[in-house]
């Protein structure tokens, strides 16, 4: 398997171009934009990332993750799982504790998905999140896929917290999105040209339940 996944993207998106979105991987410029704020003296954050492909977002966001903090990782495709713990040097289990660096950070992927997002935290004894990065494409995906994925975000989303999501800017905007994260405001928005296709980076916060 290549150790960059790059051919394997190209062969995953050809076959099911709905889940997958694209025919290559989040650029490093849309995976800077992404990475939760996370300041030296804040308390323990829960970061979930929804649709780690093959890593590249998920890569950015480790590097702002301390110790105290707990990140978990879903995707559906478990070829690109696999792709994303050998780029990401993790050994083969769904929990691992990663020494990244100098730094020893908990970094726990789960092949599933983001459907059910709050089974899977459940798992882990997590009831509320403070960052939910998202790059699974919504405006091809089908719509009662979507409306669960962003029913179950709004759940467990603490109020204050991010939700920092795609959409690619030659797609509509979908308007399943405010209709359903009512509760929610845009706080952020940031085109990136440098993606495969170019995409706009959102940063939706919630404001209350
Ligand atoms: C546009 S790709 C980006 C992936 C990642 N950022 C990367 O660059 O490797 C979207 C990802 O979302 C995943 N995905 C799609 N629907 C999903 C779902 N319902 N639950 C979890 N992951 C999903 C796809 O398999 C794909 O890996």
């Amino acid at each position: 398997m290549p150790k960059n996944g790059k051919g394997i993207f190209l062969k995953e998106g050809l076959n099911d171009i709905r889940s997958v979105g694209t025919i290559v991987s989040t650029s490093k410029f849309v995976a800077r934009a992404m990475v939760p704020k996370i300041h030296a003296g804040d308390p323990p954050h829960v970061v979930i990332e929804l649709g780690v492909g093959t890593g590249s977002v998920t890569e950015e966001i480790i590097k702002h993750i301390r110790p105290q903090d707990t990140f978990i990782g879903i995707e559906s495709n478990e070829k690109f799982l696999e792709v994303c713990k050998a780029n990401l040097c993790l050994p083969d289990h769904s929990v691992v504790r990663a020494g990244i660096g100098d730094r020893n950070i908990s970094v726990r992927l789960e092949y599933g998905l983001a459907q059910n997002i709050e089974h899977i935290l459940k798992k882990h004894h997590v009831r509320e999140v403070d960052d939910i990065i998202c790059t699974i494409p919504f405006r091809v995906l089908p719509k009662k896929e979507t409306k669960e994925i962003l029913e179950s975000v709004k759940k467990i989303l603490k109020p204050g917290g991010h939700f920092i999501f795609i959409r690619y800017i030659l797609a509509p905007e979908t308007k399943v999105i405010p209709d359903i994260l009512d509760t929610f405001k845009v706080v952020r928005k940031k085109i990136i040209m440098r993606n495969i296709p170019p995409t706009e980076v959102i940063t939706m916060e919630k404001v209350s339940d």
